[in-house]
């Protein structure tokens, strides 16, 4: 695991203290005095964990035919590199087992897996194709250290290709749309983390580390939020909400995307609704708010349009700075990289060196979000896009992961907005891993 040193100047804040039972936050309340809080720097990147290992049939769970598994997360079984079937399949856990069996040449059979009750991943194996390891991209990821993620959506989950493709071909995820506010906090002060509870354990339980996403973002609120118009009422919902939140997911979630989106395109500050009742210093509270209630989480800031060298990005780099000069616990900077084919808007020279100042800030730095869609290109254009961006990360000291968002086609987010099929990902819709696929795993091995 990479070990950054981050050089942020200890610095007061609230010390919450959570007892056993932690669902008692403090709408309208303050978060405790300020202790001596502890020192941001140390603890390590996102780091990749080990066991990504390729090659051997996977473990089965003990599954059965009844569902009568007992609780718990099946363990994935993946069956790569040539072998035959796979069996996987898991108690009746809410990740059932995965079985997936990716073969190498000669077509992976279908894996038969899932225990029956509550497995959400089943029966169905994703067969190799055309001789490509689905655990390949995420083995040599491992190697040189990067996580390699996609977001998750509970609502494929049910869909067992889905699941196994997800579990074997990826280490990381972030939930699409999960443990956003609307998600967790549709009424005020009533808190909802079934979703988010759901990807974290379909995740954990196949070996996948979770970034949360996310705790203020002006997008996707309750409508309660902003309604809102008093400042000291929205600063305590504010408050309340990045402490519930991030104090509900301490410790299976490794980051948290905690304040998102706040640049505008021009360069200044979003004009949220944020922004407009609680001025610029909302964005330290929120970060201040996430460390004291997960000290453990690293704490990104996360935006679009920031990734290559522009007004935009500048004015991310200023905050970051800033916030670094104040000694408000933020670790890392999440470029979420939707684009397109070319590599004009932004080169991946332009992004390397976007890479390499914030990584000089002793920023961490994650590709957090990318899609590339095809609305006027092919294939061939967009792995090489995909390739040249994740070149860029594994050339960046401090780039500790690439997420794609998303895992077929035929599930983006991107359907419909800059074209109707604009097929972003690396997975076509029949799971089959593209040119893409292979593009991330050439630029993670090195080629
Ligand atoms: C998107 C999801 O993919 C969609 O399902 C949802 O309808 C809207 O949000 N920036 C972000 C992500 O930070 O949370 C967004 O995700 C995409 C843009």
């Amino acid at each position: 695991m990479r070990v950054l040193r981050v050089v942020v100047g200890l610095s007061t804040w609230g010390v919450i203290s959570c007892g056993d039972n932690p669902a008692v936050p403090f709408d309208g309340g303050n978060a405790g005095s300020g202790g001596s809080a502890p020192g941001v720097g140390g603890g390590g990147g996102l780091g990749s964990g080990g066991d990504a290992a390729g090659g051997s049939v996977g473990s089965a769970g003990t599954g059965g035919t009844s569902g009568a598994g007992s609780g718990g997360v099946g363990a994935a079984g993946i069956g790569a590199s040539g072998a035959g079937d796979a069996s996987g399949g898991g108690g009746g856990g809410q990740a059932g087992g995965a079985g997936a069996g990716a073969s190498a040449g000669g077509g992976g059979a279908a894996a038969a897996g899932g225990g029956a009750a509550g497995a959400m991943a089943g029966s169905t194996g994703t067969g190799g194709s055309d001789g490509i390891s689905l655990t390949a991209m995420k083995t040599a990821a491992a190697y040189v250290d990067r996580l390699i993620g996609a977001a998750i959506s509970t609502a494929h989950l049910s869909d067992p290709a889905y699941a196994a493709t997800a579990a074997v071909a990826f280490n990381f995820a972030t939930p699409e749309n999960e443990m956003k506010w609307d998600a967790t906090e549709p009424t005020r002060n009533v808190f909802d983390f079934t979703g988010g509870d759901a990807i974290v354990a379909f995740a954990t339980g196949n070996g996948m580390k979770v970034k949360g996403h996310n705790l203020v973002w002006h997008s996707q609120l309750p409508s309660w939020v902003p309604a809102i118009q008093d400042a000291t009422d929205l600063h305590n919902a504010m408050i309340n909400h990045v402490t519930e939140v991030a104090w509900h997911f301490r410790g299976q979630v490794i980051a948290w995307d905690v304040v998102n989106e706040a640049v505008s395109d021009s360069g200044g500050l979003r004009n949220s609704i944020f922004l407009q009742l609680l001025g610029p210093s909302y964005i330290d509270d929120a970060f201040n708010a996430a460390h004291a209630a997960d000290p453990d989480a690293r704490l990104f800031y996360n935006d679009y349009g920031a990734e290559g060298m522009n007004a935009k990005s500048n004015a991310v780099y200023n905050l970051v700075q800033g916030m670094l000069a104040r000694g408000v616990p933020i670790h890392g900077v999440g470029l979420e990289m939707h684009t397109g084919p070319t590599d004009a808007s932004p080169s991946a020279d332009e992004v390397a060196a976007n890479m390499e100042r914030l990584g000089a800030l002793g920023l961490e730095i994650v590709i957090s979000e990318m899609d590339v869609q095809i609305c006027t290109s092919d294939v061939t254009t967009q792995s090489a896009r995909f390739h040249d961006i994740v070149a860029d990360c594994v050339g960046a000291p401090t780039c500790t992961a690439v997420t794609v968002w998303g895992v077929p086609d035929k599930y983006s987010w991107r359907n419909g907005q800059t074209c109707a099929t604009p097929r972003p990902l690396l997975f076509d819709d029949n799971y089959a891993p593209k040119p893409a696929y292979t593009g991330v795993l050439d630029a993670f091995s090195g080629r």
